[in-house]
């Protein structure tokens, strides 16, 4: 069950970066060129705040299963000087919290927006903070700190 959670987890994150892109792509073309607010525009909201929300039903899961963070739970002051530890611990948790929390407001804002540029323009500003927090605490295969794999098999 962990190892799949795990996998599942990893794999997740592509879907929420993706559609997070591509929200933003037609968010920032939406309020640069003055286009109209259209479906594909509402559907790409939709999708990238469901994606956050699942790799949040994902996390939470983890979170109470995870050996990782049952030790540092566990063992909270030798723990918190453990930087893989605190990391999956504390820090990965809070930061995605907080990102995923941005983009829900995000999202739920832009879409009570009265106009199609305000709709653009607050999906653009909120989704680019959530996503420059999602960015920094991905362990990242290539990072020196927390490296995990970009791939992990199911
Ligand atoms: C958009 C949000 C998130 C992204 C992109 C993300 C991404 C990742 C990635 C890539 C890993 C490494 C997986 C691996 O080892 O192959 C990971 C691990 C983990 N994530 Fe997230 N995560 C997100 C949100 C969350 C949230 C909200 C929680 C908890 C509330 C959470 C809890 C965990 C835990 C506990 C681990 C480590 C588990 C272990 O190694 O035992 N994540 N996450």
């Amino acid at each position: 069950m962990y190892n799949t959670l795990l996998a599942l987890h990893s794999l997740t994150r592509w879907l929420v970066l993706g559609s997070l892109i591509f929200a933003l792509f037609r968010a920032y073309r939406g309020w640069l060129l003055k286009k109209q607010f259209l479906k594909t525009d509402s559907v790409s909201r939709m999708v990238a705040a469901s994606a956050a929300h699942v790799q949040l039903v994902f996390g939470l899961w983890l979170y109470f299963i995870s050996p990782i963070v049952a030790y540092f739970l566990h063992n909270f002051h030798t723990a918190m000087h453990e930087r893989a530890i605190r990391f999956f611990g504390m820090e990965h948790v809070t930061m995605m919290l907080i990102a995923i929390t941005i983009i829900t407001i995000g999202a739920a804002k832009a879409k009570r927006k009265p106009t199609d540029k305000e709709k653009f323009k607050t999906m653009a500003i909120w989704f680019t903070i959530g996503l420059l927090i999602i960015l920094s605490s991905v362990p990242w295969s290539f990072s020196p700190l927390i490296s995990r794999p970009n791939f992990r098999p199911l």
